[in-house]
C-alpha cells in the first residue's frame, strides 16, 4: 500500500519534535480523521539577508502517512526562503514520497498546510505583507479548524509539545 520512501519516512522520522527555540507555530487538523500536525519553523537572514527556514521541526498525531508527509515537508522546507517554501504543495510532498495511495491523499494536505500556517504566524507576528496565495490557504486552514474544533475541541487546545496529543503514532 505504501511506497518504499513512506515506509522509511515512517519508521525513521526526520526532524520530529518541538524545536526548543522557533520562531513559529503552525497548526492545523484534518476533520476527516481527527489527526493533528504542528510545524514549528525557525527564521534566520542568510548571507544575503533574506528569511530562510534555518530549522523545522514537528509534530503529529496520525496515520503513518501523515508522520511520513510531515517528515518529508520538514525535509523539504529546511534551508528554503520562506517564499520558496510557500510555494510547497501537497502534491510535491506526496511526491517526494513516491506518491500516495488515493484514499491518503487528504493526510499529505496537512503536512503542507502546516507549513504554510507557521509561515503565515511568522509573518503575521512580525508586521509582513501576507502573499494572497498564503492568506487563501489560511482562510481554508482557519475555516477546517473551525469545524475540527467543534468535533475535537479538547485535543486542539494542546499546543503540541509535551503532551502527549502531539507525539506522532501510527
Ligand atoms: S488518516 Fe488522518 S492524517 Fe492520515
Amino acid at each position: 500500500m505504501y511506497t518504499d520512501q513512506v515506509m522509511d519516512h515512517f519508521r525513521n522520522p526526520r526532524n520530529m519534535g518541538k524545536l526548543e527555540d522557533y520562531s513559529a507555530v503552525g497548526k492545523v487538523g484534518q476533520v476527516v480523521c481527527g489527526d493533528v500536525m504542528w510545524v514549528y519553523i525557525k527564521v534566520e537572514p542568510d548571507d544575503e539577508g533574506k528569511d530562510i527556514i534555518s530549522d523545522i521541526s514537528w509534530e503529529t498525531y496520525g496515520c503513518a502517512a501523515a508522520v511520513a508527509t510531515s517528515s518529508m515537508v520538514s525535509e523539504m522546507a529546511r534551508g528554503k526562503t520562506l517564499e520558496e517554501a510557500i510555494r510547497i504543495t501537497n502534491q510535491d510532498v506526496a511526491e517526494g514520497l513516491g506518491g500516495l495511495p488515493p484514499v491518503k491523499m487528504h493526510c499529505s494536505a496537512l503536512a503542507a498546510d502546516a507549513l504554510n500556517e507557521a509561515i503565515y504566524t511568522y509573518l503575521t507576528e512580525h508586521g509582513r505583507e501576507i502573499p494572497a496565495v498564503l492568506e487563501q490557504r489560511h482562510a481554508r486552514v482557519a475555516k477546517h479548524m473551525e469545524k475540527l474544533e467543534e468535533r475535537y475541541g479538547a485535543l486542539l487546545k494542546s499546543q503540541g509539545a509535551s503532551g502527549e496529543e502531539s507525539t506522532a503514532s501510527s
